[in-house]
């Protein structure tokens, strides 16, 4: 027979108890949790991304070196390539479970909503972020896409087959419409990332009254303003031809 667990989100059978992971990852809880530690993975990543990224002001051959580093990374402890390959497959879960406690999470709460309980404004507010939130992330996925058959696989990209890392980047975003896309998906991440920084503060439980919230809120903003900020650049430069 299957029984509500306490947490009133799963169910087990024969009235055993699953595992304490499973019965975690069944609440909204542990779906946070999962929704904050890949969240956390992301946020690393384009971070160091970005910061790499700046080697295109260096000089080609520098950012080019950086981009043949990151496929030698270890070499020769391990494979060539065999580090970045590893580093994918981390962010390659971590993106699936992050989308994938999203939508249970979504599909929870759509559940557990009485609707005719609530007051019209509270619904509308929590409506407001998290349909911000599932909007920019359609938007980053989407990017996410074209921005790897365009630099990593090269399908979409002008440049010549054998072209350099920075040769593609150029190429890309010599065209002004590409050029304004990476600015608009960028700024879809700015919003996901600022409001997803806030809600990961919450899950973790340091948005507590009493702590720095406001210390909290300029992490997120500075964080944001730092990632997006430095990422914007990089189309606008090409296009004003500081880098070319
Ligand atoms: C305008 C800003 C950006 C620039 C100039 C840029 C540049 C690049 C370049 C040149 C590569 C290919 C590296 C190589 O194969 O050697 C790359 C790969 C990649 N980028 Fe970006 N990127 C930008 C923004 C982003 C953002 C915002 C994200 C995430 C949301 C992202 C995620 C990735 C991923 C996942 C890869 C594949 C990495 C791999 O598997 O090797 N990038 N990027």
């Amino acid at each position: 027979m299957a029984t509500t667990t306490q947490a009133g989100q799963g169910t087990t059978t024969g009235g055993g108890r699953s595992p304490f992971l499973v019965e975690l990852y069944r609440s909204a809880l542990g779906k946070k949790y999962i929704m904050a530690i890949t969240g956390i993975v992301g946020l690393g990543y384009i971070l160091a991304h970005m910061i790499g990224n700046l080697k295109l002001y260096q000089s080609p051959e520098d950012f080019n070196r950086y981009a043949e580093f990151l496929r030698e990374l270890l070499y020769p402890i391990a494979p060539a390539s065999a580090i970045l390959n590893l580093l994918r497959a981390v962010l390659i879960l971590a993106l699936i479970g992050h989308v994938v406690a999203a939508a249970q999470l979504t599909a929870m709460n759509r559940r557990a909503r009485p609707d005719s309980y609530r007051s019209k404004r509270d619904y509308v507010t929590a409506d407001f972020a998290a349909r911000t939130m599932r909007w920019t992330g359609v938007i980053v996925l989407l990017f996410l896409a074209y921005h790897l058959a365009d630099l990593t696989w090269g399908w979409v990209n002008p440049a010549e087959a054998g072209a350099t890392p920075y040769e593609k980047v150029v190429a890309s975003f010599s065209q002004p419409a590409v050029a304004a896309f990476y600015l608009f998906a960028n700024l879809a991440l700015g919003v996901h990332i600022y409001h997803g920084t806030w809600s990961l503060f919450q899950s973790m439980g340091w948005n507590r009254p009493g702590s720095s919230r406001q210390g909290l809120r300029l992490l997120a903003i500075a964080f944001t303003v730092v990632v997006i900020g430095g990422n914007l650049t990089f189309p606008i430069a090409v296009q004003v031809g500081l880098i070319s």
